[in-house]
């Protein structure tokens, strides 16, 4: 019997309606497959911490976390408390000492699920988005000064590495490869970043030369917002920066159908450290506490993590149950233009994975 130790940290708001139905999912997966058990403990971690204690997880959080083969992570935010802190207090801490440098992002219009783009069906829209996690405009460098006086001065520095830059390409074109297509575009605003994204593009191609079956192409992110919506059936895989990444993926998601579905996955591609799998949305402050957020994108995430721990048949059956209830209208959540509650759509996944 293969064990699996997995960390839950439902978070905040929505993460803690949709983290409970994953794990009820995860349940039936492992009982059904009889060949792995997941252990999991779960966190408390977030903002009531926060209220409690002063912390969003306590000082050695990442010295427990570090003992776990992957991390199950719902969202953070409240709306009591300043967003930069919940963020870099809880997930930020966790994924850039965890050099969770990969954020992986498919966006797949599923069959049963309309696009909010015009004759565009599943065949058309089925991408992977790769986001440079740990530099980029995220990284955290700059400071304030002469707070609240007329000269007051604030930088927000964007780090560009070379180390950091090649791993992830060389990431980007690896995942390009072993897909069907093998087709890579490189996003850029090197028109008008001209140091960080001149070496990003540099780094790319060089790092191309080592991929001669992978065709690739750059193109500036904002008129990549305009292909993804005019012409999507010409994108497969593409990379992207931490800030122009975070921003095309909550556009891919709303192209692929809603936010509630999208998933994701913060990899430690060594595995030196667990990697962390969480929807792509946040904690949802209009529709918390109803009953009605959309489960399907943690279900996704799930999925990717048991592909991550080497369970490809349990990934699989989860992503074709995850198909069939969303090829049913009726158990569509308020977020796809339907009626079902979390609850629902968990039950129905659950059931799906039984027959
Ligand atoms: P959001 O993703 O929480 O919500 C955006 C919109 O999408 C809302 O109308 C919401 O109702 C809808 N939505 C999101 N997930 C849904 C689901 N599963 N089912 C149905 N509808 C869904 O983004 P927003 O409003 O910008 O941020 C709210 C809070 O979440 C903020 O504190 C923000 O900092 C935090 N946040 C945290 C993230 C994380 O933990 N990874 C990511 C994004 C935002
Ligand atoms: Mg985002």
């Amino acid at each position: 019997m293969r064990i699996h130790k997995i960390a839950a940290i439902p978070g905040d708001g929505i993460g803690k309606e949709v983290i409970p139905a994953g794990l009820a999912v995860l349940d039936v997966l492992a009982r059904t497959d009889g060949n792995f058990q997941l252990r999991v403990e779960r966190f408390d971690w977030g903002s009531d911490y926060y209220h409690k204690t002063g912390a969003m997880m306590p000082i050695d959080g990442l010295v427990t976390l570090k003992n776990f083969d992957a991390i199950y992570f719902g969202a953070v935010g409240a709306p009591n408390v300043p967003d930069h802190i919940t963020l870099w207090g809880l997930r930020l801490a966790i994924c850039q000492p965890f050099d969770q440098y990969a954020n992986v992002r498919p966006a797949r219009l599923l069959p049963g699920i309309e696009s909010p783009l015009r004759n565009v069906g599943p065949a058309d829209l089925d991408w992977i988005i790769v986001r440079e996690n740990s530099e980029g405009e995220y990284s955290g460098h700059g400071g304030r000064a002469h707070r609240g006086l007329p000269e007051e001065i604030a930088t927000e520095v964007s780090i560009f590495t070379r180390a950091g830059v090649t791993r992830i390409m060389r990431f980007a074109f690896q995942l390009a490869q072993s897909r069907p297509r093998k087709l890579l575009t490189v996003v850029t605003k090197s028109n008008a970043q001209r140091n960080g994204m001149v070496l990003w593009d540099e780094i790319a191609a060089e790092v191309a030369a080592d991929f001669p079956d992978v065709a690739w192409d750059k193109m500036l992110v904002d008129a990549m917002t305009m292909r993804m919506a005019l012409k999507p059936q010409s994108i497969d895989t593409m990379v992207a920066t931490n800030l122009h990444a975070d921003i095309l993926s909550d556009l891919a998601a709303a192209l692929a159908g809603s936010p509630g579905i999208a998933p994701t996955a913060n990899l430690n591609p060594e595995r030196r450290f667990p990697s962390m799998f969480e929807p792509i949305h946040g904690s949802a402050f209009d529709i918390m506490g109803k009953g009605i957020a959309n489960p399907i994108g943690t279900f996704w995430s799930a999925q990717m993590m048991l592909e991550h721990l080497g369970e490809q048949d349990a990934a699989n059956r989860l992503m074709r149950a995850i198909e069939n209830v969303v090829a049913d209208s009726s158990l569509h959540s308020p977020d796809l233009g339907g009626k079902a509650g979390t609850a629902e759509v968990t039950d129905a996944v659950c059931e799906a994975l039984l027959k």
